[in-house]
């Protein structure tokens, strides 16, 4: 597995896997069960697959909730090499964003409802970082959980009409016993018994 953490370096293996079926599976890190079945299809799928592990702060409309989202980034690597993942990708915000936040993925009033509505920027930064990935990683495939319908929605319209070549693919969502979506936000609930149900039905 290749762990490509500048663009440089990432841009020298996509040279190398170049006429190859690109399966990719965008992500935030601290991953999960929900994670391991995305990647897992991708698997089934494409000759090559890629994951990126990129805490995006465009998305993150309150600084405390960025700094305290989860970062465990070697159990992140050691599960994506038990899952036969070929290439990571973990860039840095320095170069992701090297002019900040100028140029963005702007989604029309009329999206903004739902977590669009509840979370300002939200949708906006979501874009903006997808439309960044897929460009970057310029994939036949990528595989996007239903869990986040809205953002789905949005990543699928969006691809269409800006003719990116990328084809999405939703995943249907990955339950714990109890019925709760898994999500990278559950160990903040589990390490916050008390604020668990604020959080999780919140975000
Ligand atoms: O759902 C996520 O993990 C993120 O919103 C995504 C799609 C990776 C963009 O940062």
């Amino acid at each position: 597995m290749n762990v490509s953490d500048t663009l440089a370096a990432w841009r020298t293996r996509r040279r190398a896997i170049d006429g190859c079926s690109i399966g990719f599976v965008p992500t935030m890190g601290a991953l999960h069960r929900g994670h391991s079945s995305l990647v897992e299809r991708c698997r089934g799928e494409n000759q090559v697959v890629v994951v990126s592990i990129f805490v995006n702060p465009s998305q993150f409309n309150d600084p405390s909730d960025l700094e305290r989202y989860p970062r465990p980034i070697h159990q992140d690597l050691a599960l994506l090499q038990s899952l036969g993942v070929d290439e990571v990708i973990v860039p840095s915000v320095r170069e992701l964003y090297p002019n900040g936040y100028r140029f963005r993925v702007e989604p029309h009033g009329s999206d903004l409802v739902l977590e669009g509505a509840h979370r300002p920027g939200f949708l906006q930064g979501v874009m903006t970082v997808v439309r960044k990935l897929l460009n970057l990683v310029r994939a036949d495939h990528a595989y996007v959980g239903e869990k986040d319908y809205q953002q789905l929605k949005i990543i699928s319209e969006m691809t269409q009409e800006f003719f990116l070549p990328t084809q999405i693919n939703p995943c249907s969502t990955v339950r714990e016993d109890s019925g709760l979506a898994m999500s990278s936000r559950n160990t903040l609930c589990r390490r916050r018994p008390m604020t668990r149900l604020l959080i999780c039905s919140g975000l």
